[in-house]
């Protein structure tokens, strides 16, 4: 795929729309991760220098069309040390800007038209502007007036972040160093099952874990207690598991389980396999054997591919451990130059943030959703719409 891109354009004295994705988490008014600003900061840095007079356009939860003020831009702002825009299609900060200047608008999504796609909506937002970048490769999915529509008006371009995901994620998708293994977890099957099919296809050996990786074993008899899983999933899971002994993936799922009595990051902890558990046991986190199991798949690989934590790695330490394990022997192999490690999914990179890992990791994408169908090998409609013809 052959985007079009910032590197040649001429921007001085232009004024550009860019679109990032910042929706990052905030605690009591704080960022708790800015991974996905510090990723943006290449793209911004060399407009600026280049003379552009920037306005980013951002969204922050689901505001769902209405100005909830709980889904405020500010403290991005205030990270950024950027003025904010109270009102994203307000014009009236563009007369006073230099070349070089940066000014964040306040969340999109306030607005019910983003959403819509509205062309209406679009043609406000874009009005003023004289280039659209898009560098939020992490919302890339949806059909927004601000990832779209606006694209449609103005001369569009990808930003250095969003080349760069697609870059990596097309390398790794189209001639990966075998044995490629990946690891997919999370809780739904139902929102997975394009990507593990996909991944099922791509990859050598495919591990299943967390609560998907439960379903799976409910489908094959295994008991699962008072755990999180899809009844209605059953057959679904069982044509997976069909679909990839078609494409010779070998599939890993759960040997044993860490288990409690309650859903409390402070329950005491049991480790049990599939035949142990009893009706009242809760599975929270992947269990020694599996845990073994994969860290051993992970050591014979030479890439890996990982979404989804396989427990809840941010109750930490009793139910970190599959995940932690994971991440840890994922940096020590890529650290080894040993393996190609890439890994997308909020909470997986939270994970590796967490276990102090995360720069040890040879690509981590920015996209949580858009990561998974790009895998997919599904279009991404503001990426079609940036490619050069
Ligand atoms: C994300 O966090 O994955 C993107 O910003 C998309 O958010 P959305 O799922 O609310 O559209």
């Amino acid at each position: 795929m052959k985007l079009r891109t910032i590197e040649n354009i001429d921007v001085r004295g232009k004024y550009v729309l860019l679109r990032d994705d910042f929706n990052v988490q905030i605690v009591d008014g704080k960022i708790t991760d800015a991974f996905r600003i510090e990723q943006s900061m290449e793209t911004i840095k060399a407009l600026r220098a280049s003379g552009a007079r920037i306005a980013i356009c951002a969204h922050l939860g689901r505001p769902k069309g209405t100005r909830n003020m709980e889904f405020t831009l500010a403290p991005v702002a205030e990270y950024m040390k950027v003025p904010l825009i109270p009102d994203c299609l307000d014009k009236d900060f563009m007369k006073n800007m230099q070349d070089g200047d940066l000014v964040l608008l306040e969340n999109v999504r306030f607005y019910a038209g983003e959403e819509a796609n509205d062309p209406d909506f679009s043609k406000k937002l874009a009005e003023g502007f004289d280039i659209f970048v898009n560098d939020a490769f992490a919302v890339s999915h949806r059909a927004h007036a601000s990832t779209v529509g606006v694209a449609e008006i103005l001369p569009s371009y990808a930003g250095k972040l969003l080349a760069s995901e697609i870059e990596h994620l097309s390398a790794v998708m189209e001639n990966p160093k075998r044995p490629l293994l990946s690891i997919v977890a999370g809780s739904k099957v139902s929102t997975k099952i394009g990507v593990l099919k996909a991944l099922a296809r791509l990859s050598d050996k495919l591990i299943i874990g967390g609560a998907l990786g439960t379903t799976f074993n409910y489908a094959l008899g295994g008991k699962v207690g008072n755990s999180l899983y899809e009844a209605d999933q059953k057959d679904t899971a069982l044509e997976i598991l069909n679909y990839a002994k078609e494409n010779n993936c070998e599939v890993l799922l759960p040997l044993d389980k860490g288990v409690a009595k309650e859903f409390t990051a402070t329950a005491e902890r049991t480790n049990k396999d599939f035949t142990e558990i009893e009706d009242d046991d809760i599975i929270i986190d992947a269990g020694v054997a599996t845990t073994e199991r994969d860290t051993a798949a992970i050591r014979d690989a030479a890439t890996v591919i990982w979404n989804g934590t396989v427990g809840m790695a941010e109750w930490q330490p009793t139910w970190s451990y599959g995940s932690f394990a994971i991440a840890e022997t994922i940096a020590e192999q890529t650290r080894a130059g040993k393996l190609e490690s890439i890994v997308g999914g909020g909470d997986t990179v939270a994970a590796l943030t967490a276990c102090g890992v995360k720069d040890d990791i040879t690509y981590v994408s920015t996209g949580g959703g858009a990561f998974l169908e790009f895998i997919e090998g599904r279009t991404l409609p503001g990426i079609a719409i940036l490619e050069d013809k």
